[in-house]
């Protein structure tokens, strides 16, 4: 007899399609729900990877270290090309923490950390060499002053990948990002635990450039964005995932 699918998806049935079998990364997803720290979890660490590697990347920065769960995707991701990903982090003892996960990874030689403010960073390094990926997960508020300086620091063609951006914190992060005239973006309003569709997104992108002229910009010719109000997504109209 054919079997149907069941109802509502309990949280157990997404998380069993990830990968958990690095005793490391599981310790760190353990260690993270136990001890309240926002690492970006298996799904979007796996995302990012996958990401780096379809992009090729040899040069990753990162925004946002705290324990190295993200850092240790994007390092992995790097390693076979011999790359490197430099992420920074304000709080010395999280670094601290980081460094110490990353040699336990085996992947420090992959990794610089540099501790201090990352809007600071990014201006002192303004005119530095380019990067093929850039990933950002700082303070939500900081989303719209670094943007800018982030995207000059990627080279066209490159990708950059920003968590949370639905979150309020991150203020008109969406709407700006949307129609940003460096960037092909798309938001992927998705499931965190805990999160509705309306309340979280992840939004990868492609810096605009030279690597793409030939395919023109595909947002540039999009009629522009309607002046009504977005319909409010309700949780009722969405999957319901089960708390576990
Ligand atoms: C959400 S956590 C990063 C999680 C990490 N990407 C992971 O998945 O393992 C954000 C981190 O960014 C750091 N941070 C926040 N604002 C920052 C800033 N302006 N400059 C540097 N680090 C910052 C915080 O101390 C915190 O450790």
């Amino acid at each position: 007899m054919a079997r149907t699918a069941p109802a509502t998806f309990t949280a157990e049935h997404f998380r069993c399609f990830y990968d958990h079998a690095d005793p490391l990364l599981r310790r760190l997803d353990r260690q993270a729900a136990k001890s309240r720290i926002p690492t970006v979890g298996p799904a979007m660490g796996k995302l990012l990877f996958v990401l780096a590697r379809a992009a090729r990347a040899r040069r990753v920065l990162e925004l946002g270290t705290s324990i190295g769960y993200s850092t240790i995707w994007l390092a992995r991701s790097v390693a076979p090309s011999g790359g490197n990903v430099v992420s920074l982090e304000w709080d010395p003892k999280t670094a601290g923490e980081a460094l110490r996960n990353m040699a336990e990874a085996g992947v420090s030689k992959y990794v610089k950390v540099e501790t201090g403010d990352a809007k600071k960073w990014l201006e002192a390094h303004r005119r530095g060499p380019k990067f093929d990926l850039a990933f950002n997960d700082i303070d939500k508020e900081m989303y719209p002053p670094t943007r800018d300086p982030l995207v000059r620091l990627v080279r066209p063609g490159g990708r950059l990948v920003f968590d949370n951006t639905a979150f309020r914190s991150a203020g008109d992060f969406l709407k700006v990002s949307a129609r940003h005239p460096d960037l092909e973006t798309v938001h992927l309003h998705c499931f965190l635990p805990g999160h509705a569709p309306d309340l979280d997104a992840v939004t990868p992108c492609v810096k605009r450039g030279r690597a793409q002229a030939s395919a023109g910009s595909l947002t540039q010719e999009q009629p522009p964005p309607s002046k009504a109000p977005a319909p409010r997504i309700r949780r009722r109209d969405v999957l319901s995932i089960r708390r576990q």
